[in-house]
């Protein structure tokens, strides 16, 4: 029997209700006990004095890059870097090199995930063969494999009649259809957002129309099938107005929005730093407060990541030739933790979109921690600065725009299964 006491912490459990001093005693990794003053002198101690203690952050969007591009990420090295996010658990895109559109590769993945990651990881499949929007892929037997959602992600499907079909084969897997929203037609060869910023670097520019035009029809669709429809990386005003309104008529829609839309706008780009940029692009600044608040009042359910990594070569060329993404998992909480302190949002909001509503979203296990559940629990530190310095971390790419700044907010600890996998003063631990 192995047990492990967290204790001293601040307990912050939004599906629980649960906000107040408790510890939390997990037991052969599963949740025993969270009560304030909890004595097992038999059990390991994690200090959590001055930390929040949390369900662990589930991340619906990552790029994991195995199989196939492992020069810039692979499931062990990402696997890492997302406990020393947080996240116990992250959902990885299907864009890998094969495409994961065949059970084959949802088991490679699984099995190179139970083998070498710290953080528990779920395959989304493409919805379409090759993310090529042509011909459907098997949902069926790739639910059976494993997958958790379906898309086709870095990839928008262009053809309406094809995204029905996607949506209404989704419901008999009873599995969520999370969409890349961006119209290619319109996007074109634009690589900043539309407007003064991009005439002011004399580049392309990508509309905010781009996406919300394909949001827009993409919920359309899912009322006409009844289809759960999750938008992606969300970026624009319209989206979120489009978005809320569709939920009020009792379509099922979720949305994800990333710690960069949230926090930097498309100013950020002004110095042709190819760390800022990203599809959809950064946004104008009524674009970024409009997904705050649309996080705020619910019309947005979750924070992910959209970790993208790609290699110091791939970046460091010019802009408009670079390739699209930034990493996020090392960062994600210190980064959105400044919609805390500006008051945007409440503690057991942040932490409801980092890890209740994602697991819903995604219908996985956990979530919360009540007696019986996984043991995957967050210790954090919000007040404790550092410097970001991606050299210093996990991930084997390098590409983020905070690379050099100071971040306030600190994830101390990863407890996965009942298992530590991270402290900060002593790293991400292997499996
Ligand atoms: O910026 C992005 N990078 N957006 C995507 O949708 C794909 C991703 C990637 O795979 O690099």
């Amino acid at each position: 029997m192995s047990r492990m006491l967290i204790q001293g912490g601040r307990v912050l459990d939004p599906a629980c209700g649960h906000d107040g001093p408790a510890d939390v005693l997990v037991e052969d990794g599963r949740i025993l006990e969270v009560a304030p003053g909890i004595v097992a002198r038999d059990a390991e101690r994690l200090e959590a004095a001055g930390c929040w203690v949390a369900p662990g952050f589930v991340d619906l969007h990552v790029h994991l890059r195995e199989p196939g591009q492992e020069y810039k990420e692979d499931i062990a090295s990402g696997g890492r870097a997302a406990v020393a996010g947080g996240f116990t658990a992250v959902c990885c895109m299907a864009n890998t090199d094969p495409v994961n559109d065949d059970p084959s590769v949802t088991d490679y993945i699984r099995d190179r995930a139970r083998q070498d990651s710290p953080t528990r990881v779920y395959p989304v499949a493409a919805a379409t063969k090759g993310l090529d929007g042509q011909v459907m892929s098997e949902m069926v037997a790739l639910v059976q494999a494993g997958a958790v959602a379906f898309s086709d992600d870095g990839r928008t499907i262009m053809d309406s009649g094809m995204q029905r079909r996607v949506l209404e084969y989704s419901r008999l897997v009873e599995r969520p259809v999370m969409v890349h929203a961006e119209d290619r037609s319109l996007v074109r060869d634009g690589v900043v957002n539309e407007g003064p910023t991009a005439t002011r670097l004399g580049l392309p520019g990508n509309p905010a129309a781009a996406e919300t035009v394909h949001v827009a029809r993409d919920l359309l669709l899912a009322e006409l099938t009844g289809a759960h429809l999750h938008v992606a990386h969300v970026s624009t005003a319209g989206a979120v107005e489009l978005i809320r309104e569709a939920r009020s008529r009792g379509v099922h829609v979720t949305a994800e929005v990333t710690p960069h839309h949230l926090t930097l706008s498309d100013e950020a780009t002004l110095g042709f730093d190819t760390n800022t940029k990203m599809a959809p692009p950064l946004r104008s600044r009524e674009d970024v407060e409009a997904c705050r608040q649309g996080l705020a009042d619910g019309t947005l359910d979750a924070i992910a990541t959209d970790h993208a990594p790609h290699a110091v070569h791939e970046k460091e060329v010019e802009f408009t030739t670079a390739p699209p993404g930034v990493i996020g998992l090392e960062t994600a909480f210190a980064v959105v933790m400044e919609l805390v302190r500006s008051g945007c949002l409440r503690p057991m909001q942040l932490i409801a979109a980092l890890s209740s509503n994602p697991v819903q979203v995604a219908r996985l296990p956990g979530g919360l921690l009540k007696r019986g559940e996984p043991a995957d629990v967050v210790v954090l530190d919000p007040e404790r600065s550092w410097t970001y310095d991606p050299l210093k971390g996990y991930s084997k790419s390098r590409n983020s725009p905070w690379a050099g700044r100071e971040l306030v907010g600190r994830v101390v600890a990863t407890v996965v299964g009942g298992d530590l996998v991270y402290h900060v003063d002593r790293g991400a631990l292997l499996p």
